[in-house]
């Protein structure tokens, strides 16, 4: 099967280029098998990857358009020549590694984490099965970034719009019974770019490796800052 990836050394290259490799495929074979092959052709090709169980969410790639982890995408389900580019509107490092900073940055700028006012008990902070089931859809976000890198208004305004995986993560906190600072996070996503950037074109819905749904996340936030509004 024929594959055409993307190479780029900073050190010698102006722009990326796509190169073509022979790779022998098997039933079952994972893209991720199949860049492993290729590095074995050649051993300066490089790309990301951990787990390769679809957990760590290290080794996102472009693959004939649609931003996916390596791991977990059978090679059978591919056309060819299988296109493997880096994920897009990211400044890339080299071959298919690009710079994620400006993702991490935003998922930070969220506050990932639990605020509370009232003293902690002593023991944990109790939640009703309701409360907990609120969360579902929300916490198995792994932050492989499919989501952020395949959305227009991160490609264009990636220091001021938050992404739809900073803005999932949003609402996972405002959604936890536990948290007591939902005001807060309200007010920190004021304004026409951090959350209202979103134009529900809905790229991170088809492309989100666990089946989540940020575009429904950013629309209960709005729903809410409404209510509050109100
Ligand atoms: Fe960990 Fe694919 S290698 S998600």
């Amino acid at each position: 099967m024929q594959f055409l990836v993307s190479r780029f050394n900073p050190e010698r290259d102006d722009k990326p280029r796509q190169q073509s490799f022979e790779v022998e495929t098997w039933r079952g074979m994972m893209l991720r098998d199949a860049l492993l092959e290729i590095k074995r052709q050649d051993e300066s090709f490089t790309f990301r990857h951990s787990c390769g169980e679809g957990v760590c969410g290290s080794d996102g790639v472009n693959v004939n358009g649609t931003n996916r982890l390596a791991c977990i995408t059978p090679v059978s389900e591919l056309n060819a020549p299988v296109e493997v580019r880096p994920f897009p509107g990211r400044p890339i490092i080299r071959d298919l590694v690009v710079d994620m900073s400006q993702f991490y940055n935003q998922y930070r700028a969220v506050e990932p984490w639990l605020v509370r006012k009232d003293p902690m008990p002593e023991q944990e902070i109790l939640q009703s099965p309701e409360e907990r089931e609120k969360l579902d859809g929300l916490y198995e976000c792994i932050m492989c970034g499919c989501c952020s890198t395949a959305c227009p208004s991160f490609w264009w305004n990636p220091e001021k719009f938050h992404g739809p995986q900073a803005l999932l993560t949003a609402w996972r906190f405002l959604a936890d019974s536990r948290d007591q600072a939902e005001e807060e996070r309200l007010d920190a996503l004021e304004g026409p770019y951090k959350l209202f950037r979103c134009h529900t074109i809905m790229n991170c819905v088809e492309v989100c490796p666990k089946g989540l749904n940020p575009t429904k996340a950013i629309g209960h936030i709005k729903q809410l800052m409404l209510k509050n509004a109100i």
